[in-house]
């Protein structure tokens, strides 16, 4: 019966039939662009409680993004709010102007992956000074993690102070979807940094403790060639989630996978889709520069100087050619991940064509003036966390006020931005701070003080 359907007979009224279905969803569509949206989930309602963030988004997003952020908040608000919103938004602070030379707007959301041991430190730092002196929000977490080394669930972090976050710029593992709902898509960056395995890997297992873990003694270059003999099984990985594929591992893919081409394969070119800009730390000026072009920042934006490297006494001694091979083989699966983002990255670069070098020579330049201007020569240890400690820089005594704020902040530590930035939020989310009374003043009262009421008993002698 079916098959004996004779398509021709029926022709005019499948065709109108095909008309009207195109009429629906086109409408569908039209309807769906203007109202679905806000990508703002109810973990994002419940907690959206004053106008102080929700200006803030209207007034510092660019005039392309912003329509999706305001209307995000719509629900909350009042109608009349919601004007004045769509009003700031399309003027933009003076900072934030487009310039008739670039042609676009400086990004103000962005999804860092924050990857181990792969000079990501160093680019968390260029995000919390950039969204710190803009007043925008983050992603924030109880300590440096996020649920890490779970998979990102958008309940593990800090209360939202109401505003659609800006970053996320703290360890977690990704997870497309929750991600994608705080920072969608379309009117969001997706940026991440990798290393060269052979040197990342070595880090991560030298830092993480990971011989010791497996029953391979603390020296970091024996164990780690005691380690590689025979690897560890599958099961075993769960004990030190970095010790194969750190760098997947971070970016999301599950230990089952790790000996399996296709899969492997395929996930790559996953993450090619998910991210806007794969950063190598092996060429850092050359990945900051490129995502500076990307979010449309100034040169001066991504300066930075070195954080969380490791002491000289720390640094592991050179390894041997077999060492090197067998960390390679070990984690092939980083590998090619490896090798695929360092051919994007300078494919990407050739692009950009001779402007991109001449940013590049600008921003070494910058960069040196900066740390001559604002270091001595006399380097410190800087306390990262528990006892661990990696190389500082020392400010000098005699620079001016605006200097000595800029450089001190390039060297801050992660935990002490981290722990400014949930401060701040705690402040924002509980304006009443400001006016609180100092509680302490009340220790001060003084039983002695006086003795109007002093105790006098009927009977003296009772
Ligand atoms: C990265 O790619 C470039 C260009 O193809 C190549 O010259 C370089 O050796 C690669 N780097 C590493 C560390 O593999």
């Amino acid at each position: 019966m079916a098959d004996s359907f004779n398509f021709t007979s029926h022709g005019k009224l499948w065709k109108l039939l095909l008309f009207l279905s195109v009429v629906c969803v086109f409408f569908l569509l039209m309807f769906d662009s203007q109202t679905i949206k806000p990508h703002k989930g109810p973990e994002l309602r419940n907690v959206h409680n004053s106008n102080e963030g929700t200006e803030e988004v209207g007034g510092r997003t660019t005039t392309t993004k912003p329509t999706t952020g305001t209307k995000a908040t719509g629900k909350e608000i009042s109608t009349t709010k919601s004007t004045t919103l769509i009003t700031t938004s399309t003027t933009p602070t003076p900072s934030e102007k487009v310039t008739e030379k670039t042609k676009c707007s400086p990004e103000h959301y962005v999804l860092f992956l924050k990857t181990h041991k792969a000079g990501s430190s160093t680019l968390a730092n260029i995000f919390f000074r950039y969204g710190d002196s803009r007043d925008l929000s983050y992603v924030l977490g109880s300590d440096t993690l996020i649920g890490w080394p779970t998979r990102f669930r958008i309940g593990q972090a800090l209360a939202f102070d109401g505003t659609r976050p800006n970053f996320l710029c703290s360890h977690t593992r990704f997870n497309k979807k929750a991600m994608n709902h705080l920072f969608p898509k379309d009117a969001s960056k997706y940026v991440t940094i990798i290393r060269n395995p052979i040197k990342q890997f070595e880090s991560a297992f030298t830092y993480m403790g990971i011989g010791r873990k497996f029953g391979f003694g603390g020296n970091s270059v024996e164990s780690l060639k005691a380690f590689l003999r025979n690897g560890i099984s599958f099961s075993d990985i769960r004990k030190s989630t970095l010790a194969r594929n750190p760098q997947l591992f971070d970016l999301g893919l599950d230990f089952k996978f790790y000996q399996d081409a296709k899969a492997i394969k395929e996930y790559i070119e996953f993450l090619e889709k998910e991210f806007d800009l794969v950063l190598i730390s092996d060429y850092f000026d050359e990945s900051v520069v490129l995502m500076k072009r990307l979010l449309c920042w100034e040169l001066d934006d991504v300066l930075y100087v070195k954080s969380n490297e490791r002491l000289d006494k720390d640094k592991s001694p050179e390894l041997s050619d077999d060492t090197k091979e067998n960390i390679k083989r070990w984690n092939k699966a980083d590998m090619l991940l490896y090798e695929h983002f360092n051919q994007t990255l300078w494919r990407r670069i050739e692009t950009e064509g001779k402007d991109f070098f001449d940013d590049l020579t600008n921003f070494r330049r910058m960069k040196e003036e900066l740390k001559t201007k604002c270091f001595s020569d006399k380097p410190s240890m800087q306390l990262i966390y528990g006892n661990k400690y990696a190389k500082g820089l020392t400010l000098r005594s005699d620079l001016p006020s605006d200097l000595k704020q800029k450089c001190g902040r390039m060297t801050r530590t992660e935990n002490n931005y981290l722990a400014y930035l949930r401060n701040k939020r705690i402040e924002k989310l509980v304006g009443i701070h400001h006016a609180a009374p100092n509680e302490d003043d009340q220790e001060k009262v003084s039983w002695d003080a006086a003795s109007d009421y002093k105790y006098v008993p009927v009977k003296p002698n009772f």
